[in-house]
């Protein structure tokens, strides 16, 4: 979601505004999303590396990520389940504060049960650090390295091959996002930073999906 604090700065406000019209548009997008029938949308909210922000920056993006994952009435509304990927929060290097853990633990549990479009919010992730981790957990357990037993040990297995990666803001380059699962992926490209990627956007998007 690159851009909010490009279109902050474009009206003269705070990046963190910029960050909060981020947020506002991400719930305005699932709304739009799930009347087009995608199954599964990951966004990617905060990566491994995004810890060294201004601190200010990281506590408004982590009260955001406590908003986002505290619209459990609008997501049951929806039908959307809401997971998260991520760092383990046990892990040694993990910095999620509680209150985060608590809203994402919170959100998980309450919209378990729903069956439309699955959303997941990718937070202190980190591609690189997804794939270690996979090929350590799959050799503790005594495995041949293949792509199955790689594929079985990321955060969440279940999460389908990637069809369709978006890039908004302009960046014509790929980050450290799920780089084993966008392997084929179509990409779709845009100038538009976060806060106007709307609807139209979307179906620009799902233009690219193959046929079914
Ligand atoms: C990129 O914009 C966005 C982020 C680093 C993450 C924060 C995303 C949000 C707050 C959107 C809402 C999402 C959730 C899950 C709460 P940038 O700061 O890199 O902007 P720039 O590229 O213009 O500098």
């Amino acid at each position: 979601m690159d851009g909010n604090g490009r279109w902050a700065n474009r009206r003269g406000l705070a990046r963190t505004a910029g960050h909060t019209e981020g947020e506002e548009n991400l719930a305005a997008l699932v709304r739009v999303a799930v009347t087009r029938n995608v199954g599964w949308l990951t966004v990617f909210g905060f990566s491994t590396e995004n810890w060294v922000r201004p601190r200010p920056e990281v506590r408004h993006i982590l009260g955001l990520h406590r908003k986002l994952f505290g619209r459990v009435a609008e997501l049951n509304e929806l039908n959307v389940r809401i997971q998260w990927m991520g760092r383990p929060f046990d892990s040694p290097q993990a910095r999620t504060p509680k209150f985060v853990q608590r809203a994402i633990r919170t959100a998980i549990a309450e919209t378990a049960a729903n069956t439309g479009m699955v959303l997941t919010v990718a937070f202190d992730y980190g591609s690189r650090t997804e794939l270690i981790h996979a090929a350590e957990q799959a050799v503790a357990a005594g495995e041949t390295i293949t792509e199955a037993s790689i594929t079985s040990h990321l955060y969440l297995p279940e999460l389908p091959p990637v069809d369709i990666l978006v890039r908004t803001s302009g960046e014509l380059r790929i980050s450290n996002f799920m780089l084993w699962q966008i392997a084929g992926a179509k990409v779709y490209f845009t100038e538009r930073t976060w806060p106007e990627f709307d609807g139209a956007e979307l179906d620009a998007a799902l233009a690219l999906r193959s046929p079914a």
